[in-house]
């Protein structure tokens, strides 16, 4: 049975502190320790938070023995060099396994463009890094496999509106068809723990990508058992 990949994106939130104490209570949470794990093994559970509290969370997370990996929020599309404030895939692979790519605030405040976001996709492929490609229309759907792709309609992200399942379903079929039945397609766009199993029970959907509920460990870990 394919897993299901529960995405959190912290966007610009916390402080280490914070982060401390959200992973404390996410913990508490999902009654998990350090030596027992309670969650289902079909899921995978992806914290992107901001690139300075990745370390933090990482030795945080690394103590639980449960199925908790990390991703970062963005990567620089150069390899390296003269490119001061950018952080660029090769040092993220030694704390990441994921890099969210394209996501529709990055197009909107930083201007972000299709050629850039395949400049920042190739990057990560090049570093074994496994992209989470954020797209709010098929136009923005390029062909690459080894990715993965999250729909996120604008209307829906911090809006508290989500889209309905049914049209989630619908357009991760037409991403598959477009690139090919074994890409794997997440659900994003105002996801709690109230609606997350209907996104993630629809047959072409494998998980979801949550904003704002997943600064809030309890509801994060709610999501999480909901599924
Ligand atoms: P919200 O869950 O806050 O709507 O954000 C969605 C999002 O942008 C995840 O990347």
């Amino acid at each position: 049975m394919e897993k299901k990949l529960i995405v959190a994106n912290w966007k610009e939130n916390k402080t280490a502190s914070q982060t401390t104490e959200w992973f404390e209570k996410f913990g508490a949470a999902l009654s998990i320790s350090r030596s027992r794990s309670k969650l289902s093994i079909n899921l995978e559970v992806v914290v992107c938070p901001s690139f300075i509290l990745i370390p933090v969370l990482n030795s945080q997370l690394s103590t639980l023995n449960s199925p908790f990996r990390l991703g970062a929020q963005d990567v620089s599309k150069f390899e390296e060099g003269q490119y001061t404030g950018e952080v660029s895939a090769k040092m993220l692979r030694d704390f990441v396994s994921y890099v969210i790519v394209g996501h529709s605030e990055r197009r909107e405040h930083f201007g972000e463009t299709d050629e850039d976001v395949n400049l920042k996709i190739e990057q990560c492929l090049k570093y074994d890094l496994t992209p989470i490609v954020c797209v709010s229309s098929l136009e923005q759907v390029s062909t690459v496999s080894d990715v993965i792709f999250a729909y996120e309609p604008l209307s829906a992200i911090g809006t508290g509106k989500p889209d309905t399942p049914e049209n989630a379903q619908d357009f991760a079929q037409e991403i598959k068809t477009e690139v090919g039945q074994n890409v794997k397609v997440l659900y994003g766009g105002s996801v709690n723990a109230k609606n997350a199993k209907s996104f993630v029970s629809q047959p072409d959907i494998s998980g979801v990508l949550v904003g704002e509920a997943s600064l809030d460990a309890e509801e994060f870990g709610k999501i999480i058992k909901t599924l």
